[in-house]
């Protein structure tokens, strides 16, 4: 990044302008001061090795205020003053990423390396595969755009496809340069991954603060990253200390417009080093090459151990082929790439009691025992509760109340009842009594043959009608602001509540008289269900808590229908010919209209006027990028499904086209394009573009 005769040079124009306390008002001398800061931010957040004090890094940065207070027209953007100084930001703006940013396929032991291995070496055919291996690390990801070396963008990870943009959090992150010598290495334009971290003894550290001041302390350095990355104000998200560590360049074009991706960049390797270089933090000292599985495994046993001191959370080791070129012969599956694989460190265990169990009904009736523990600390968390999903479950690992149980939880995965030690058994033991009457409504519970889980089928019972309310308000489904658990449980109590169509017809002046409840709170409360009647359909869809239909499926099926009502009459053919769908989804939406007290909710909540449309005004009109332009897609698409596609397009402003005509604009092609590729040749006027072009247009 920079070298001896810069650093030096650096070192020396610092001490000259720590030297005085009045510095010579000039546009030259704020160069200086950004170029010096900028040097120091390195030093510190980059290597940890900061070369001058809190104070004098202090003292010129704000030498550096005062000159850009003064003198506005010398400041840049990407001025290191410029990290916070952005505002609050009201909303996370949904944006595509250039590549789709996949997960990684998980192992867990040496068959599974091999497994891998052999499948690599299948793809690239007679050739010797190279592997880097590095630290999977425990944070939240993020993707970054540069262009003209400038910080444009910066995404969460969302759902792989569209992220949310917090550039003004990321310019927060002094690990993330705001500058960037990518056009050294003949980059224009490159999006880069990587994982945003809370080193583990500043986490502790501020945990022990929190404590001392009174305040609950967070429960893990994950959540706290990834949080901390989505609050609203640049300033708090700087107070975090969160370090972004980059590992992958997934897109990189030159000014021309060319990929450089398996052309000038050649491995993995060398393209952390062009990070290394252009001043992010990167795993290059970790980072090993192998050429063998048995290479790979010294390397795994070794960060086995080293974990534990590591000043990072990792759940793991991340093996990369090393070449670009194997890397896009082996492609990605729409889940990960087929070139990469993590390799999960043995799950912690703990011992516990199990004290009592509970039973949960939930909204669409299934009853769940829960398991309370005495709380036991694993892997970063204090777990005092644990899903016995159900009776099977329960005799199968012969569970008693009393018992030692060994609570297993790997990374991010939820905690888990891996069996009981049976040694331990002193008598106390005694047998889980598995309800048969709801412990809610008390009607008789049932359990359709085939199924291992116990329903209450009381479609009026109030604890599914809880939990249905709960759902139908969140922030996935209709997103009511301002209606949490505890006003849907207190209105339930006071019998304000009795249904989903009930929401709509609140007595807000009998809730202003209420205990808790002030003209501001109602008025948040109404405000929030006013809007939440303009919703997109595919919230509505997934407010309805049918079975197996959670966010992705909901707008799969919206993306196909005009109306909720036109579910109503779909065959589970016709549902099951949308992208996405299978059988068992499928049936199950079939069953949700056919039932006709769901038909009369959705009438009532039209006539109160939420909306059961897919009006393009819902869906659409982000913004006008493909105002008046037609699209269609052939071939097999790896960054989306057809469904979202149609969606981009549609929210976007343009118009998806079902066949190759001189009205189309833009056929988008994925992989094995067929006859419509070629019928477009034919036409001049068609523009052929590739995926990430498509995204490119949108972006
Ligand atoms: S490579 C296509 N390398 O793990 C590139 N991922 O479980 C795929 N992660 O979503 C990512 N450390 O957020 C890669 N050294 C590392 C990583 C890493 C952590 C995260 C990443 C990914 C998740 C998958």
């Amino acid at each position: 990044m920079y070298d001896t005769t810069q650093q030096n040079r650096l070192l020396e124009l610092t001490r000259k302008l720590l030297r005085t306390d009045t510095l010579p008002e000039t546009a030259h001398t704020a160069d200086e001061l950004r170029e010096v800061i900028n040097y120091h931010d390195w030093r510190y957040y980059v290597l940890s090795e900061p070369v001058i004090t809190d104070y004098e890094y202090d003292k010129l940065f704000s030498f550096l205020k005062q000159l850009e207070g003064k003198h506005p027209e010398w400041q840049t953007p990407d001025s290191p003053t410029q990290r916070v100084a952005r505002g609050l930001t009201e909303e996370f703006t949904p944006v595509p990423h250039l590549v789709s940013m996949l997960s990684l396929e998980n192992s867990y032991n040496e068959a599974d390396l091999y497994d891998f291995d052999r499948r690599v070496k299948e793809f690239i055919r007679h050739e010797t595969p190279e592997y880097c291996i590095e630290p999977k690390f425990d944070g939240s990801s993020i993707a970054l755009i540069y262009e003209n070396d400038r910080l444009v963008r910066a995404a969460t990870r969302g759902d792989g496809i569209m992220g949310d943009d917090i550039t003004n959090n990321a310019m927060a992150l002094s690990s993330i340069p705001l500058r960037a010598a990518f056009s050294k290495y003949g980059i224009y334009r490159v999006e880069i991954r990587g994982e945003v971290i809370i080193q583990r003894h500043i986490f502790e550290k501020m945990n022990e603060e929190r404590r001392a001041r009174g305040e609950k302390v967070y429960q893990n350095a994950r959540n706290t990253a990834s949080g901390s990355l989505r609050t609203k104000d640049p300033n708090e998200t700087r107070a975090r200390h969160l370090e972004a560590i980059m590992y992958h360049i997934s897109y990189a074009e030159d000014p021309q417009g060319n990929d450089l991706l398996a052309s000038r960049l050649t491995t993995h390797y060398q393209c952390v080093q062009i990070l290394h270089d252009c001043g992010f933090k990167t795993p290059l000292r970790e980072l090993r090459v192998c050429r063998s599985v048995s290479e790979l495994q010294d390397v795994i046993h070794e960060w086995n151990e080293r974990r534990h001191t590591f000043p990072i959370d990792t759940d793991g080791m991340v093996i990369k082929v090393n070449s670009l070129r194997h890397q896009q012969v082996c492609g990605s599956t729409a889940h990960h790439p087929r070139w990469a694989i993590a390799y999960k460190f043995a799950a912690r265990q703990a011992h516990s009691k199990l004290l009592k169990v509970e039973f949960q009904v939930g909204r669409t009736g299934a009853i769940t025992p829960v398991a309370k523990i005495e709380p036991v600390f694993l892997s970063g968390v204090t777990i005092s509760s644990i899903s016995l999903h159900n009776e099977d479950f329960i005799r199968e690992k012969d569970i008693k109340i009393n018992d030692t149980v060994i609570v297993e939880r790997a990374g991010e995965v939820i905690p888990y009842i891996v069996g009981v030690v049976e040694a331990l058994r002193d008598g106390s033991q005694v047998e889980i009594e598995f309800p048969r009457n709801c412990p809610s409504c008390n009607s008789a519970l049932v359990k359709p043959a085939g199924e291992a889980v116990w329903r209450c089928d009381n479609a009026d019972c109030p604890a599914q009608t809880e939990e249905r309310l709960i759902h139908f308000v969140s922030k996935d489904a209709m997103d009511i602001e301002g209606c949490g658990k505890e006003t849907i449980a207190s209105f339930i109590q006071l019998g304000l509540l009795k249904s989903i169509e009930d929401l709509y017809r609140l007595p807000y002046e009998h809730i202003r008289k209420l205990e808790g409840w002030k003209d501001k709170s109602v008025s948040n409360l109404k405000n929030g269900i006013e809007e939440s009647k303009k919703r997109p359909l595919w919230r509505l869809l997934h407010a309805l808590g049918i079975r197996h239909v959670g966010v992705t499926t909901s707008k799969d099926v919206a993306a196909h229908i005009q109306s909720i009502f036109d579910l109503e009459r779909m065959s589970i053919e016709q549902l099951m010919a949308i992208e996405g769908i299978g059988p068992k989804v499928a049936q199950s939406i079939y069953d949700f209209f056919h039932q006709p007290a769901n038909i009369r909710l959705l009438h009532e909540l039209k006539k109160l006027g939420v909306n059961t449309e897919n009006k393009p005004e819902h869906t659409a009109a982000k913004n006008n990028k493909l105002q008046g332009k037609t699209f269609l897609f052939t071939g097999t698409l790896k960054n989306f499904t057809r469904a979202r596609a149609k969606q981009l397009v549609e929210e976007n402003g343009g118009r998806l086209l079902s066949s190759v005509s001189a009205n189309l604009n833009y056929l988008v092609v994925g992989e094995d394009a067929g006859s419509k590729l070629a019928k477009a040749q034919k036409i001049p006027s068609i523009q052929i573009i590739s995926e990430e072009e498509f995204l490119q247009m949108i972006s």
